[in-house]
């Protein structure tokens, strides 16, 4: 069976496209899994901006609307990896939540990993979502307000019955209001791998493009790449500065 994973935050912002998108890239690029990655933020999608994917013919839309088939609505991104995008068009913003778990379903039949984008908040669109997963990840940032909306979340996930697989404390830094341990010690979760705050990510999202591919060697990067071997349970082979001087160069 599929694994089917949602990365909630309760908090908007905190960098759940951001990981999906990184993530599912390094699944399928440097990790070989065949995986799809889901728009389920209807309401608020971006996963197509970040993938360079937000003008497909078809989307999540059409599907939950009934006018297309899931199969016919996903794209292959260069990665190998598959995205079915959400539409950006306010004219498409109704849509029939209650389908989600359908689609998801008919998806998990012919993918290994079936990565979930959710909105922010606790509405009806990820409420849907926490019936069609098996497994969650909570991402938060170092802050007071993104970790109070984790903990609900967490508490949320928890009365589904769902696999809570951990957090991803993304942009963390120095000088960060609250330190890995405080965020951990708040909430009580295993804590599944830390991304750096670095301004190459958004350059990633200007360009559409990963920041795993823009910046393959960068650290922020390499940790991206570190999680997602560890979510398939394989270790992550760190290149070597000559490697990484090998590609700089394109040999
Ligand atoms: N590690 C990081 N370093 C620097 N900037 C980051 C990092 N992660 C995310 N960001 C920035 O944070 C912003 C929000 O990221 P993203 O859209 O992934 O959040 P989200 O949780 O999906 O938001 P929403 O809840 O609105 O869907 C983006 O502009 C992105 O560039
Ligand atoms: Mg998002």
């Amino acid at each position: 069976m599929a694994r089917i994973i949602g990365v909630f935050s309760g908090k908007g912002g905190v960098g759940k496209t951001t990981f999906v998108a990184n993530i599912g890239a390094a699944l399928a690029h440097d990790f070989g899994r065949r995986v799809v990655a889901v728009d389920a933020n209807t309401s608020g999608s971006s996963l197509g901006v970040h993938l360079g994917m937000h003008f497909n013919p078809l989307n999540l839309n059409n599907v939950l609307r009934g006018e297309a088939n899931p199969f016919d609505a996903l794209s292959e991104h260069g990665s190998g990896m598959w995205v079915l995008p959400a539409s950006i068009k306010l004219r498409d913003y109704f849509v029939d939540y209650s389908k989600i778990p359908d689609v998801i379903g008919e998806l998990a039949k012919r993918f290994e990993i079936v990565l979930v984008d959710t909105a922010p908040s606790l509405g009806e669109e990820t409420l849907w979502v926490l019936n069609a997963v098996n497994e969650a990840i909570i991402v938060t940032n170092p802050d007071l307000p993104s970790v109070i909306e984790a903990l609900k979340m967490a508490k949320l996930i928890n009365t589904y019955g769902i696999k809570l697989l951990g957090v991803i404390l993304n942009r963390q830094r120095k000088k960060a209001p609250l330190s890995r341990e405080q965020v951990m010690a708040l909430l009580g979760l295993p804590l599944i791998g830390e991304i750096p705050e670095d301004r190459r990510v958004e350059e990633g999202i200007k360009y559409s493009i990963p920041v795993v591919h823009l910046y393959p060697d960068a650290k922020v990067s390499l940790a991206m790449k570190k999680i997602a071997g560890e979510l398939v349970g394989e270790g992550f082979q760190y290149p070597s500065l000559f490697q990484m001087l090998k590609r700089r160069l394109g040999l």
